[in-house]
């Protein structure tokens, strides 16, 4: 389990960042050195979800539902039994941030800037 926030930090909670990019690259290598056994490491990378952590609440409206991140989650589990990673739509600003030239604006805004 890792976080959209692996990808572009909260300024607010640095270790948690840090700690999520970490076992992103964790995963990464992880992966390769189990590849030719029958072990599958696949990284889940939600967004701000409607948990009880980092304060985000059952009623945070900038976070998404727990119940429709679950069913979107499964549904690409089931439909992509491969995949390396599991990402929902919502998080997709964040995990390719960096690659369509957007960090900056992304960062920004979790800066609250
Ligand atoms: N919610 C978000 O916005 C969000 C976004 C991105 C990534 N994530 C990641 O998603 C994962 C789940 O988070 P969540 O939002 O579902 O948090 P959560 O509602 O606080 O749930 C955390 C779960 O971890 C269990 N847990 C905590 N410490 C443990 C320990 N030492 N040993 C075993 N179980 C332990 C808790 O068990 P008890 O209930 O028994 O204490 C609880 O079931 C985390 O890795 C989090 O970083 C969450």
């Amino acid at each position: 389990m890792t976080s959209g926030l692996a990808y572009v930090p909260l300024p607010t909670t640095p270790t948690y960042g840090a700690t999520k990019a970490a076992v992103h690259s964790y995963t990464e290598s992880l992966r390769e050195q189990l590849r030719e056994s029958s072990v599958q490491v696949i990284e889940i990378a939600p967004p701000l979800t409607r948990t009880t952590l980092m304060g985000s609440g059952t009623d945070n409206e900038r976070a998404m539902p727990l119940d429709q991140f679950v069913a979107e989650a499964m549904s690409l589990l089931d439909s992509q039994p491969d995949a390396q990673q599991i990402l929902v739509e919502r998080v997709k600003r964040q995990r390719f941030a960096e690659a369509t030239g957007t960090y900056d604006e992304v960062f920004a805004m979790q800066a609250g800037r």
